[in-house]
């Protein structure tokens, strides 16, 4: 696309993801899946690799559980541009960032894709919990800058928060829910604050659940039985958990602390002990869980 081809608030043809790990991986899925020509940039050869087996695993397990055929899959891969370079990313209407939950490290991005991509593309963060706000102020393009947090794993939910910071303009927050409903999502809108909506709530309920494990309250199972059963949840707190990995829930949870000087949102032991342990979750084969193989997204 050229940047006089832009037609305003029409369908995104082509969009870019930074960062092809958990999260980058599962929304370079929901874009392909959705049409979309995708353009996938991870920072090296072998990380790209690494995104590409997640990706084609995802679509693999899908067919193994006659979810879609290996013509969609094909199809929906073709559509993918796998790169390591920015400069790839250039012609991208909308560029979603994915990378480490670091705020100099997505400052950084968003100041570089600044100089490649079009003015009128929009940059949009997967942030959990950092300050949207200050990203956009790093970006020089702060009123098109705009958090968009996909719930994991991105390809099986329905939510987006869609945050927006205090420099979005009101035609990039319509322009970004209009993206996400394009990509078959339900849209809500949030605060840029801390751990939006979902985190607010799901980490302190995810930390309550590792001290009652951590109080002999009940096993991994049991406790994942009732929040099941009991609560109506789809999943137990620590499957969630192993597909989240424990890394991640340390980062998050200790940055909402940081923040919001509430207890339950500091991690408890447990979780620091499983990661110096390298139980990570599926992607390390073992967290609360053992898994065959490492898989990220159930397969
Ligand atoms: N894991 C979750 O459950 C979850 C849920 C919602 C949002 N998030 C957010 O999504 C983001 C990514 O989390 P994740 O769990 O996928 O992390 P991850 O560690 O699995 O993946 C991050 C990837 O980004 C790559 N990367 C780093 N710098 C890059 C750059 N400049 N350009 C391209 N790639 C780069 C890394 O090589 C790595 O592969 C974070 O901001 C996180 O808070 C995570």
């Amino acid at each position: 696309m050229r940047a006089e081809d832009w037609d305003g608030m029409a369908t995104v043809r082509r969009a870019g993801v930074a960062g092809a790990g958990t999260m980058g991986s599962g929304i370079a899925i929901v874009l392909a899946r959705a049409g979309l020509e995708t353009v996938v940039r991870e920072v090296s050869p072998e990380r790209l690799a690494e995104g590409r087996r997640r990706i084609e695993g995802f679509f693999d397990g899908g067919i193994r559980r006659g979810k879609l055929t290996p013509e969609q899959k094909d199809e929906a891969l073709d559509r993918v541009d796998w790169v390591t370079g920015l400069g790839d990313l250039a012609d991208c209407e909308v560029v979603v960032e994915a990378i480490w939950e670091n705020l100099d490290a997505k400052k950084a991005l968003f100041g570089e894709l600044n100089d490649v991509c079009f003015p009128e593309t929009i940059f949009v963060s997967n942030t959990s919990t950092l300050s949207v706000t200050a990203m956009a102020a790093g970006s020089d393009r702060p009123d098109r800058v705009v958090g968009m947090h996909f719930c994991n794993p991105a390809p099986l939910m329905k939510l987006v928060e869609l945050s927006r910071a205090l420099q979005t303009s009101d035609e990039t927050f319509a322009r970004a829910t209009a993206f996400g409903e394009q990509l078959g999502k339900v849209v809500v809108s949030t605060k840029d604050t801390p751990g939006f909506v979902v985190n607010r709530f799901l980490i302190p309920f995810e930390n309550d659940c590792i001290r009652a494990l951590e109080a002999g309250l009940g096993t991994v199972e049991e406790i994942d039985k009732a929040v099941k059963l009991g609560l109506g949840y789809p999943m137990g707190t620590f499957e969630l958990l192993d597909v989240v990995g424990l890394d991640i829930h340390y980062e998050v949870s200790t940055s909402l602390f940081r923040e919001l000087h509430e207890r339950r949102f500091a991690p408890p032991p447990l979780v620091m002990k499983m990661i110096e342990a390298g139980y990570l979750g599926r992607k390390s084969g073992r967290g609360f869980y053992r898994y065959e193989g490492q898989a990220v997204f159930g397969a």
